[in-house]
């Protein structure tokens, strides 16, 4: 039940010239219980109604028809205010709960329409930070939240497998690489021989101008380069995949920029053609200027191609061969320009389904005091934080449950998760400070946090009625959940209303951390109601309400944390 569409539905026909849609956005949720459940603020209809706030509200009150769903209504200071029937509204909530279980708070928005989100996208050869972290779980769950309502996702890792650093770590390979090295220190060594072409480069131009060569010869087809590149790039992903396993992230394909290789000819012949293409010192780029963005480069002095070149392409073969509803890309807010400026080079191409185009930038990330070792280069590395994120998590279990089962596997969910969750819980586009009091926090707004409150749902089931656990009846009609209508139940009744509207906003937003804030905002209304509402007590009607809504917040929990890709141990 969309209880903001009921009220709007019955209001319409008292005010007169606005639509239901139109009432439907004034409706509020009041920010406490005391001023209704839902909340029409009058003044906006003033000028139009010819008519003060507050006397609007009256007339809406006296003109009033009593509604199973409402309780009562009043005219506050400019409100109208509505207040719920209370077991009609927990019937309502949880009945929808118990029959949609783990699909509650999903709806069919998209239709099978697609949606293709490039998301992680690392670079080969190169350590994975903690800005890929972002991206990787940024789209992660944007992936699963359109998912959720209904879309086909395609998640493309478009890793970073082209361009002419391979240019510079194959000459670096071949004047100091050792295979036996490469092949047990795998990115460490690449990057290590990476770094010191570039000290060498410092003092010698040529090795420049001999790894541009090389790169050229790669994209010509060069057997040897080739060969070498291949198995930078097998040793990358190599790594890389152990951290999507640790991570529980996975991608429909592996397209990276070298995927376009073959199919950028005909689309630079195609900016020839539409006349966008000039030349520039031996360049080839679409100038911007109008647009007040530098120009885009496509091909270099050298015959090269460029990040540009390849991004364009692949956005022209992904709409071919997906005919995507969106397209997403997830990058750090430093590669805003980048984005922009190849989007407009699609619009001026002519292609209409340019505005389906979206980047998703965010913002950085830094660690707090200490700073993780960065044996090489100044990055985060993913591998050690992670590392590191659940040895510290192990220690917290151990001192507060140290007969856990299986406690390597609950760290794991719980350290990986507080990362993850840290990740997503502020609005993406800040830069957030990275700090491991804050992320391993229990009683935090944190993954943790919300993991221990589902393990405590997870455990009051398993307690109930005797150490039986507790089955659903099959429909909630077999409940007297008119017995929910005490303040902290219903404010956690509330809260579980609320989540199919905020999957729906963070979709919409692209913003997951709408999201993770809801579930800190339905574990701290599960907490306050575990805190003054006694569950396991004699009053078996009583105990049956309250422990289905405990079963409530276990589904509504799990459904959440999964849409942002943080697991649910039950116990910890
Ligand atoms: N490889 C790039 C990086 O690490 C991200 C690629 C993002 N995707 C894209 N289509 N440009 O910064």
């Amino acid at each position: 039940m969309n209880y903001k569409s009921l009220l709007a539905s019955r209001l319409v026909s008292q005010v007169e010239g606005v639509s239901e849609d139109e009432i439907a956005e004034l409706i509020e949720y009041p920010p406490n219980p005391q001023m209704g459940d839902l909340s029409m603020p009058c003044f906006k209809l003033s000028k139009q109604l010819r008519k003060a706030p507050q006397a609007i509200a009256e007339g809406l009150k006296e003109q009033w028809e009593a509604h199973p769903a409402f309780e009562r209504v009043e005219a506050v200071s400019g409100y109208f205010n509505v207040y719920l029937n209370r077991g009609q509204f927990a019937a309502d909530v949880l009945g929808e709960v118990f029959e949609l279980k783990e699909r509650f708070g999903s709806q069919n928005i998209g239709n099978g329409r697609n949606i293709v989100i490039d998301f992680s996208s690392p670079n080969i050869a190169k350590t994975f930070h903690i800005g890929h972290l972002r991206s990787t779980m940024i789209g992660n769950a944007i992936y699963k939240i359109h998912e959720f309502l209904g879309y086909n996702c395609v998640g493309i890792n478009h890793l970073g497998d082209w361009g002419t650093q391979f240019g510079k770590l194959i000459v670096a390979y071949k004047l100091w690489g050792d295979q036996a090295a490469v092949e047990a220190e795998g990115i460490d060594e690449l990057q290590r021989l990476y770094i010191k072409f570039h000290d060498e480069a410092d003092n010698n131009p040529d090795l420049e101008t001999e790894a541009r060569l090389c790169f050229v010869r790669l994209e010509q087809g060069d057997e040897e380069a080739l060969k070498l590149w291949k198995w930078f790039v097998e040793i990358s992903l190599k790594e890389f995949e152990k951290m999507y396993a640790l991570l529980g992230v996975r991608f429909d394909s592996y397209a990276g920029e070298s995927f376009y290789n073959d199919k950028m000819d005909a689309i630079i012949e195609e900016l020839k053609q539409k006349k966008l293409l000039e030349e520039d010192d031996g360049a080839q780029l679409v100038r911007l200027d109008e647009y007040n963005m530098p120009p885009a480069l496509m091909i270099k002095k050298d015959g090269g191609t460029l990040y540009h070149t390849r991004d364009v392409t692949a956005a022209i073969y992904r709409n071919k061969t997906y005919d995507f509803e969106k397209a997403i890309y997830v990058t750090d807010a430093g590669q805003s320009l980048h984005f922009q400026q190849w989007f407009k080079v699609i619009e001026l191409m002519g292609y209409d389904w340019s505005n389906k185009l979206a980047h998703v930038p965010f913002g950085k990330v830094s660690l707090e005091g200490a700073k993780l070792s960065t044996r090489k280069g100044n990055v985060i590395r993913l591998e050690e934080l992670l590392t590191l994120a659940v040895e510290k998590t192990r220690e917290i279990i151990e001192e507060k449950n140290p007969n856990l089962e299986n406690r390597d596997e609950v760290a794991r969910q719980v350290g990986v998760g507080a990362i993850i969750f840290s990740d997503l819980s502020n609005n993406r586009i800040k830069d957030i400070v990275f700090s491991w009091e804050d992320a391993l926090n229990f009683d935090g707004e944190t993954g943790p946090y919300v993991q221990y409150t589902y393990v405590r749902t997870c455990s009051l089931l398993r307690r109930a009625n005797g150490g039986e656990g507790i089955e659903l009846p099959v429909s909630s009609d077999a409940l007297n959940l008119a017995l929910l209508d005490d303040a902290e139940a219903q404010g956690v009744i509330k809260q579980l209303y609320l989540f199919k509207e905020r999957v729906e906003q963070a979709m919409y937003k692209l913003e997951p951390s709408i999201v993770s804030r809801y579930l800190v905002d339905l574990a701290q209304s599960f907490n306050r109601f575990y805190h003054e509402c006694p569950i396991l007590v004699d009053d078996v009607s009583l105990r049956q309400a309250r422990l289905a809504l405990v079963k409530s917040v276990q589904i509504t929990l799990r459904n959440g944390l999964t849409l942002i890709g943080v697991e649910a141990p039950e116990k910890m």
